[in-house]
């Protein structure tokens, strides 16, 4: 069931990009999510970016663990992540970025925001339905720790706009920003149910802060 004997070739043919997008992701937060610890400028921000280096530690176990089963050769994995149509540039950008606040609106508040609950559950769905019964596992264990990397990022973006009105314009700024490297996904509607879940669930989290919608 786990050893991917029950798929068909053309399923894994196709989820290879899919499994680069929650491998490289993964990846990619505990650099980003560790340079958010370094430079925190205060030891509580500090301490709940650690505890979430450690869950995503564990989620890019798990996405290792499905390349490898799927019998999927390392050296094809990189070109599947740079291919188009990824979440790569999103996630290039981030690991550029030095700032603990805007690494954490991006990554945890736009990004995990929109990523969150409901598109995760897509994805489990869909992969399950297909027989990958491995990543519909992953996908739902990750949602359990997603749900708390986006509380304090939307923590972080209230008291941010409560302590100076004057901030939402910044955060609008790295909203974009953010939104237009992810828009890249959504392209050939071959992902359009993701998509739309994507700025769904995003925009119910940032339109009550007093955010406005990117497109
Ligand atoms: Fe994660
Ligand atoms: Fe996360």
């Amino acid at each position: 069931m786990l050893n991917y004997k029950t798929v068909s070739p053309q399923y894994l043919e196709r989820a290879v990009d899919q499994f680069a997008n929650n491998y490289y992701s993964e990846l990619s937060a505990t650099h980003y999510v560790a340079t958010a610890a370094a430079n925190a400028p205060f030891d509580e921000l500090k301490k709940c970016a650690l505890f979430q280096l450690a869950d995503e530690q564990r989620h890019l176990e798990m996405d290792r663990e499905v390349f490898e089963r799927a019998g999927i050769p390392e050296r094809d994995w990189l070109a599947a992540w740079e291919a188009p149509g990824t979440t790569c540039r999103f996630f290039r950008h981030l690991l550029e970025l030095e700032d603990t606040i805007e690494i954490l609106v991006k990554g945890n508040f736009v990004a995990e925001g929109a990523a969150g609950p409901g598109t995760f559950t897509v994805l489990a769905d869909g992969a399950e339905a297909r027989g990958d019964v491995l990543s519909a596992v992953n996908h739902r264990a990750r949602i359990r720790d997603e749900t708390r990397h986006i509380s304090y990022g939307r923590v972080l973006v209230k008291a941010l706009i409560d302590d100076d009105p004057g901030n939402l314009d910044t955060i609008q700024e790295w909203q974009d920003e953010s939104l237009r490297l992810f828009a890249e996904v959504a392209r050939g509607g071959e992902r359009r149910a993701w998509w739309d879940g994507f700025l769904a669930s995003y925009y119910k989290i940032a339109l009550p802060l007093g955010l406005r919608p990117s497109f």
